[in-house]
């Protein structure tokens, strides 16, 4: 039996939603006219994903959405936060439109429209086209300036209908896993020489903003980034330790955030990044398209970081990534569970930006669980989170909205189909979707906060 939801008070302007992305859920990896991205390329080096699998069919989503959609009818969702795939828009990333990809987001924004779900999305979630990496990705300034025009066209096809976009997804990850570490597409292991990557990933969002802004009328503009606390052990040496803290919460957060917000980059001397244009990356103007105001902050979150000084003197970087001592319980990712650590990143958010922080919106938090119907450890994750995010709105943040990560059980990058993140349970032999009990779960949450308000 399903316990009753937890209670917490949200306004009844909050968005519930769940949210997914192009390369993970869709399939059809070849047809309409789509061109390869880098995933589809990635994919297929060996030992690079988990047992082989590919996104070829994923949820086969591109066929099967008018049922994904009914499923998030049920659930009573007010938004659904998807990803367009440059490629089949755009199959070499610039130049030609292949109008059947763009007609597939038409017909998936008025199948959404008609179920009473407002269809947010997301213009990148990393799967690049091929033929603009080869021109060097996101490694290259052109790039940024393709984005910029890309989110053009779909501004002009798509905005009369759709009112809150996003315009990137995680940018840190796509530059510290495809650029840095080459465990993600584009597989590129450059280490610190990755941070091209950010600037020009960040310049392309300024310039999809302005892009939006221009074509669909009314448009609500939001970056999604993933971050984390960063938390010291209880054994931390303090100064060599807070420093390590300060140097990762730069890296990976304040890299992201600062810029968008405030018009500047963090200091990153401690990558030795000295000079204020990072040996002439950073060119006169870029930071004030970059900074172009935000309707929102999206931010996803999965977990805090704990950090040390590097263990070691000639350690690459000015940090160690550790393990935290409380015996947290885990997901079947091995990550921990701290919905604290929302509430802190909210809250920490807040104190940092002050008013220059824009309304924020959770645009993923979810957990991988063990496969079955029976996942009583997602629906504690979501109540303790979904907790934590009411207790950030009591403590002053103005959170909008939260979207689950995820709908459907998907393609889960280098792990494959390994970790199951679905209200959904998706037989990837049949492609018969399952509600699991956390999706009651959550149809229940989302009734009983629109019942609060009614009664
Ligand atoms: C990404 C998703 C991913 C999820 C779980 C986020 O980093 O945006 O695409 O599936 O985390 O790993």
């Amino acid at each position: 039996m399903t316990p009753p939801p937890a209670q917490p008070k949200f306004p009844a302007s909050f968005v519930w939603g769940a949210s997914t992305a192009a390369y993970q859920i869709e399939g059809a990896a070849e047809e309409d006219g789509k061109g390869p991205s880098i995933w589809d390329t990635f994919v297929r080096r060996p030992g690079a994903v988990r047992d082989g699998h590919t996104g070829d069919v994923a949820c086969d989503h591109y066929h099967r959405f008018p049922e994904d959609v009914a499923l998030m009818r049920e659930l009573g969702l007010d938004a659904y936060r998807f990803s367009l795939s440059w490629p089949r828009v755009l199959p070499t990333g610039e130049g030609k439109v292949e109008p059947r990809g763009l007609d597939f987001y038409d017909r998936l924004v008025d199948e959404l429209l008609a179920a009473g779900v407002a269809p947010t999305p997301t213009l990148f979630h990393w799967d690049l086209p091929q033929a603009l990496e080869d021109g060097g990705g996101w490694m290259a300034r052109e790039t940024a300036y393709r984005f910029g025009e890309y989110a053009a066209v779909v501004g002009e096809r798509l905005g009369d209908r759709v009112r809150r976009w996003i315009t990137l997804n995680e940018p840190f990850v796509h530059m510290s896993f495809g650029y840095g570490f080459g465990v993600h597409a584009p597989g590129r292991a450059l280490l610190l020489d990755a941070v091209p990557a950010a600037h020009h990933q960040l310049l392309g969002h300024g310039l999809a903003t302005a892009a939006l802004r221009a074509t669909a009328p009314g448009a609500e503009v939001l970056i999604a980034n993933n971050c984390t606390p960063v938390r010291l052990r209880q054994d931390a040496r303090a100064e060599a330790d807070r420093a390590g803290a300060a140097a990762y919460d730069a890296l990976h957060n304040r890299l992201f955030n600062d810029p968008v917000l405030t018009g500047s980059y963090p200091d990153l001397s401690a990558y030795g990044l000295v000079d204020p244009s990072w040996g002439g990356l950073v060119r006169d103007g870029d930071l004030e398209i970059i900074a172009a105001p935000l309707d929102g902050l999206g931010i996803n979150y999965y977990n805090p970081t704990w950090i040390t000084a590097p263990s070691s003197p000639e350690a690459g970087l000015p940090f160690d990534i550790v393990e935290p001592e409380e015996p947290y319980e885990r997901t079947t990712f091995g990550w921990p569970v701290v919905p604290d650590g929302l509430t802190d990143l909210l809250v920490g958010l807040k104190a940092r930006y002050g008013a220059a922080l824009p309304p924020v919106w959770i645009t993923e938090n979810g957990c991988a669980a063990p496969a079955g119907l029976a996942d009583r450890a997602r629906i504690d994750y979501l109540a303790g989170h979904t907790g934590a995010v009411a207790e950030a709105m009591e403590r002053g943040v103005d959170v909008r909205g939260y979207f689950t990560w995820s709908l459907l059980d998907n393609f889960e990058w280098a792990e494959g189909y390994h970790q199951r993140f679905g209200l959904v349970e998706v037989d990837f032999e049949t492609q018969r979707r399952t509600p699991r009990a956390s999706f009651d779960w959550y149809r229940e949450l989302i009734a009983a906060q629109r019942a609060r308000h009614r009664g």
